[in-house]
């Protein structure tokens, strides 16, 4: 199946295009890089650019699918936090939707991404139902470093309850870490399936290693589609063309309106279904780009503040502030075309005087009405946005966009002067409470 593009516009960026161009053309030795890295494997920071191609990678993860599935598995849970799963959840919810395990899958999966007891009993709850009648569930432990302390607790807390029920409880566990790590040792020993996952590709840029893509191939997603558009995408972005690179557009408005004190970088959704799509882009932007230092090592505390909203929700919530408030955002719509279910509101005797104009109507198309509404708001109060047309919620378009953002951010940071792909501060709270939690002993 042929991929459908992901369109852009810009018009109301309320920056002269002209000047957006001229600050985007300065991005052309990072642009540069980028394509460069292409031919460098996994040996460059950018490495991340290069997982569509990696077909050992696929083969190696469809394997190990195709071996789990032959467990006929009733849950998958996913242990990790962070990079190591908000990708997953964002694909996952984006291509079937949030209600997925409501909806009788065959297998249900369920995520356990944070040291919060109610969460990991409701988990062990649901998990031993199915157990107590023989059933299967597997595990799924992601951990790029192996040493984050949430991600240790759950795994040991999952395996010990697969311990309890099954004798060769072995079988059950795969294990996504890089190679050599204290968790890939131990993972080898005690026979567990072992995934890689490259040295240079960082948690916020993984969703297309195996630490996104086996969770996801094992719900049925189609992970080969999804890299196609992934691969798409990448090609458009190293484009030297600027007008026709939308990484490099994006980036340069957003770096113009960070440098005129629009700090405030609000990706506005209009799909449920895509809310942890905006938490993964969450991360990826304030990770990236939130920096003490800059890359000559001077302290610029510097950064771009990401929020999340959902269309039409957090209008009746966020759009007094949005459109009253202080000139400090930026936002970028991302509507859909075609969201695939057509709900159309019926007229229903006796009730249609409330509001007018919605029977006979589509969800759809009152969902677009709130749009072009919102933006025609956000036009007379002369609040500047971005618009991205999603021709659907396929795995080849989900594909494009995550790699349009991760591309993006990779720009930002060249234009901000920042590393993009460490995060120093993150790794002194996990020391921190390492600390705390060893004198505790
Ligand atoms: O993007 C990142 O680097 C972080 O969010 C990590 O993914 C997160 O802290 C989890 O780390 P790890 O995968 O090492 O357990």
């Amino acid at each position: 199946m042929g991929i459908k593009n992901i369109e852009f516009s810009f018009e109301d960026a309320l920056i002269p295009k002209r000047r957006i161009v001229k600050t985007a053309e300065k991005l052309k030795p990072e642009i540069r890089n980028v394509a460069n890295a292409t031919s460098k494997g996994y040996d460059d920071d950018r490495a991340s650019i290069n997982l569509p191609d990696d077909k050992n990678m696929l083969s190696k993860v469809e394997q190990v699918i195709r071996d789990n599935l032959q467990l006929k598995p009733e849950y998958l849970i996913v242990v990790g936090i962070g990079g190591s799963n908000l990708g997953t959840i964002a694909v996952h919810e984006a291509v079937l939707g949030k209600l997925y395990n409501q909806l009788t899958p065959s297998i249900k999966v369920l995520y356990a991404d944070t040291v919060d007891s109610d969460l990991s009993n409701g988990i062990i709850t649901l998990v031993k139902s199915a157990l107590e009648r023989d059933g299967n569930m597997l595990l799924n432990i992601v951990s790029k470093s192996g040493t984050t302390t949430e991600t240790a607790a759950n795994f040991e807390i999952f395996i010990a309850l697969l311990k309890e029920y099954k004798k060769n409880y072995g079988k059950y566990v795969n294990v996504t870490t890089d190679r050599g790590s204290t968790l890939w040792d131990l993972a080898l020993k005690r026979g567990f399936n072992v995934l890689e996952i490259p040295k240079k590709v960082g948690g916020r840029y993984s969703v297309f290693s195996s630490v996104g893509l086996f969770p996801l191939g094992l719900l049925g997603i189609n992970i080969v589609q999804l890299l196609d558009g992934a691969r798409s995408m990448r090609d458009t972005c190293i484009n030297m063309n600027i007008e026709k690179n939308p990484a490099a557009m994006s980036a340069a408005i957003q770096y113009l309106h960070y440098k005129s004190g629009r700090n405030i970088s609000d990706l506005f959704l209009f799909s449920n279904d895509l809310e942890s799509l905006g938490k993964w882009h969450r991360q990826l932007m304030a990770e990236s780009l939130g920096k003490e230092f800059n890359k000559k090592g001077e302290e610029v505390n510097i950064g771009i503040t990401p929020t999340v909203s959902i269309g039409s929700t957090d209008l009746h919530s966020m759009a007094q502030l949005y459109l009253g408030g202080p000139y400090d955002k930026f936002t970028t719509f991302v509507r859909i075309r075609n969201s695939g279910s057509r709900i159309t509101v019926p007229s229903v005797e006796g009730y249609s005087e409330l509001v007018s104009g919605i029977h006979g109507k589509s969800l759809m198309d009152i969902m677009d009405a709130t749009l072009e509404g919102t933006k025609a708001a956000f036009r007379s109060a002369e609040r500047p946005f971005a618009e991205i047309t999603l021709p659907d919620k396929s795995e080849s378009t989900i594909g494009q966009l995550l790699q349009f953002k991760m591309i993006e951010t990779i720009y930002l940071g060249y234009l901000l002067d920042v590393n993009p792909f460490d995060q120093p501060n993150v790794e002194s709270y996990k020391r921190e409470t390492r600390k705390i939690l060893a004198e505790q002993n």
